[in-house]
């Protein structure tokens, strides 16, 4: 059995600041050791008060002026929309148009798949993103190349393949039958294989038919442990054409809601301008939502109210969405979280910030037993986050007077240049 141990200063967020009493939120450990076997985590500790107890000759790993924290969790990105981030002008459903349907219409191509999946992938490492719900393409190709790679780095992934049967051009359409049928030919192949899990995944409303729909929420509860994702109330327009092409239903999530693919495991990215009573569903059934900040403010889709969805119970992970999003980083990721907050008079705190990045990801995945935080019984998936990637972050971080000060500093300052090592199932995977 392969043992191994890495002191450095160790945080990690264990309960959700916002609703815990007493109980601690979170560990940390100024010069901590962090012990990993076999890909788990054994111990997380003082440094002193660990390494007595432990072997002689296991490998002790000291990072100077670092932070050991968990992976992050990305709770919604698109693999193949990395050749498009940073697209100019426009909003959702003209940015859909002209620049997402091309860019993913070149992944009936497998190798121009596993290409893409590779730079992905490496790209959420160099992040130290361990974990995402990854959306593919229409092309069923699109996903064994990403669960491939994926499987190679040994890494805990989600994905699915699009559901996409109209509203869409001919060269990037399914239909209900065949969209189902591909989906549980992926399903066979890699749920539940090593750390892969499936998501069924109806890009959103418009683009798929009542037919569709209801082979999606059929084949949601078909298999155990099985995952939805698609996209919700994101943009007015958006909104505004859901109530055209979905006259009988209630409202944007009352489709999904007919068609059965509600509940735990189901992921909304956005969710910008749900109504209350959809909060409150979204909440009573276990549902989670995606809040995606640099998508939100680059495509001027909105301002995600927290606060209302917390109110409800709702589940709420932080994704990037590239490529509406505009960076891989989680940091980036919360400090565009915490200005769309200021904007509406709320705050994000530090420790919360990092629990939406880490632990509450893992908690709108219910993969919160497995991943999240450092926690002994856990995967060994962590980074190490560099006092002194950059001159600026250096010259900050040394006037810190407190954790909270430095853990602020590094969300807002904070991107791929401080990840200085990820490991995944107590592997390294990316190194700078
Ligand atoms: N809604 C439907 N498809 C998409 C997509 O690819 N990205 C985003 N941000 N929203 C969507
Ligand atoms: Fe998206």
């Amino acid at each position: 059995s392969q043992c191994k141990a890495y002191r450095a200063s160790v945080f990690h967020c264990i309960a959700d600041p916002g609703v815990v009493g007493a109980e601690r939120s979170y560990e940390y450990f100024e010069d901590g050791l962090l012990v990993v076997e076999d890909g788990m985590v054994v111990e997380v500790g003082r440094a002193e008060s660990v390494l007595p107890s432990l072997s002689p000759e296991v490998e002790v790993v000291h990072y100077e002026n670092a932070l050991i924290t968990p992976g992050f969790v990305d709770t919604h990105i698109h693999y193949p929309q990395v050749g498009i981030i940073g697209s100019y002008g426009a909003q959702l459903l003209d940015w859909l148009e002209t620049y997402t349907f091309p860019c993913e219409g070149q992944f009936d191509d497998s190798r121009h798949a596993h290409a893409q999946a590779d730079i992905f992938l490496r790209e959420l490492l160099r992040n130290g993103t361990t974990t995402a719900l990854v959306f593919g393409t229409v092309h069923k190709q699109s996903v064994d190349a990403f669960f491939e790679r994926a499987s190679k780095l040994n890494l805990r992934m989600i994905a699915g393949k699009v559901l996409m049967d109209r509203c869409a051009p001919d060269y990037l359409v399914d239909t209900a039958e065949s969209g189902y049928a591909d989906s549980k030919e992926l399903i066979e192949r890699w749920h539940g294989k090593g750390r892969l899990s499936y998501a069924v995944t109806p890009r959103f409303a418009p683009t798929s038919s009542n037919e569709q729909l209801e082979l999606a929420g059929k084949l949601f509860k078909e298999f155990q442990g099985l995952y939805m994702h698609t996209h919700i109330s994101e943009n007015r327009q958006e909104i505004e054409w859901v109530k055209e092409l979905f006259p009988e239903r209630d409202g944007y999530l009352d489709v999904y809601d007919h068609h059965g693919l509600i509940g735990e495991r189901s992921v909304f990215a956005h969710g910008v301008h749900l109504h209350d009573d959809e909060c409150r569903r979204l909440g009573d059934t276990g549902s989670a939502v995606a809040f995606c900040p640099t998508s939100n403010l680059f495509l001027g889709s909105g301002l995600l109210d927290l606060a209302h969805l917390e109110s409800h119970g709702v589940r709420v992970g932080l994704g990037t969405d590239v490529g509406a999003g505009t960076s891989f980083s989680q940091l980036q990721s919360l400090n565009e979280a915490y200005k769309v907050l200021q904007l509406q008079g709320q705050k994000l705190d530090p420790f919360k910030a990092f629990y939406l990045a880490t632990l509450g990801g893992a908690r709108s995945l219910y993969l919160d037993d497995r991943i999240g935080s450092l926690q002994a019984g856990k995967e060994a998936d962590f980074v190490v986050l560099d006092y002194e990637a950059t001159p600026l972050v250096s010259y900050r971080l040394k006037h810190s007077k407190s954790l909270e000060e430095t853990l602020f500093a590094l969300m807002i300052l904070g991107d791929d240049r401080v990840v200085k090592e990820t490991f995944s199932a107590g592997a390294s995977v990316h190194r700078r």
